[in-house]
């Protein structure tokens, strides 16, 4: 196995792993210490059916089901289907928009995700030119140097996080699109069961990484609905400040895809956000397999 930096903060490549067979504990052992090292990591030339995602995943963890069931791979609960190909319906086969601001998965529920891994299945691609990059930042990097008195005033704050936030977020987003003569597919609403499963969930504003100990910022512009007690306008400011911090680009990476890559990011350590650059009949079509993290602390 080799590993190769590729970013700054975060991002390696991992060769010399074929993730279709099971990885011994050793391999698994060495994987694993990579991936937290690097937060971002990609295992490129990948031939995986769903089934190999799934057991090389859940070595990490129990397997979330997206609360958006009618994303979820058939037969697969755990695989969560992100695309932009229609069926003959002209219905999504996956989700569409995951992606569309800053965040880390799942960060709205009791156990926030751990960790996500994307197998590229298709990728939108035309004379050479490859589309839907995804962008990631290190939001321990941003929080290690953020200044001293910003780190003693976020001492002891939470904040919300909220799906429900996300979902009105989204549809306001798709409004926008909609009104700049931009195509716009309806996404099913969800139930009110759905809903009821995805309370708001309230938690420290900056986190301790539960592997490596370091302390990262845990707020994100997708599901952050407020900053617990303090005035919305002055809450919304201190957000917009650390969003605008986070994303620095001294903290970023970029990831390109290629078909066959399995790209695993940590949670608590990075934020990610998709890119839409791309339209059918241009094909993008992903799985996503999602390891349940433990309450932040
Ligand atoms: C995600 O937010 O998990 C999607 C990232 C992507 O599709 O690039």
């Amino acid at each position: 196995m080799e590993v190769i930096k590729t970013g700054k903060h975060l991002g390696a490549e991992i060769r010399g792993v074929d993730l279709s067979k099971p990885l011994s504990d050793a391999q698994f052992e060495a994987v694993s210490q990579a991936f937290f090292e690097h937060q971002v990591v990609v295992f490129p030339d990948q031939r995986l059916e769903p089934q190999q995602q799934i057991d090389f995943t859940k070595r990490f963890g129990t397997l979330e089901h997206h609360v958006r069931k009618e994303s979820r791979l058939e037969g697969y609960p755990e695989i969560f289907v992100l695309s932009n190909i229609l069926d003959e319906a002209g219905k999504p086969i996956g989700a569409l928009d995951a992606g569309r601001f800053w965040h880390s998965d799942l960060s709205y529920k009791q156990h926030p995700s751990m960790l996500s891994a994307l197998y590229s299945v298709e990728i939108p691609e035309k004379d050479g030119v490859v589309y839907g990059d995804t962008h990631y930042a290190s939001v321990v990097a941003a929080y290690d140097h953020l200044p001293d008195a910003m780190k003693k005033r976020l001492e002891g704050l939470s904040a919300v996080h909220s799906y429900a936030y996300y979902r009105r977020k989204n549809r306001l987003a798709q409004m926008e699109e909609a009104a700049r003569g931009g195509r716009v597919i309806e996404e099913p609403e969800l139930s009110e069961e759905q809903l009821r499963s995805v309370p708001d969930m309230s938690f420290p504003i900056v986190r301790t990484h539960p592997v490596t100990g370091r302390k990262a910022l845990f707020v994100n512009e997708a599901h952050t609905s407020h900053i617990v007690g303090m005035d919305q306008e002055e809450g919304d400011r201190l957000l917009a400040e650390l969003y605008a911090h986070i994303i620095k680009p001294e903290f970023r990476h970029t990831h390109r895809w290629r078909r066959g890559d399995l790209l695993m990011w940590d949670n608590t350590a990075a934020q990610h956000k998709a890119t839409f650059d791309y339209a059918l009949p241009l094909r993008r079509l992903m799985y996503r397999t999602t390891v349940r993290g433990s309450v932040p602390y």
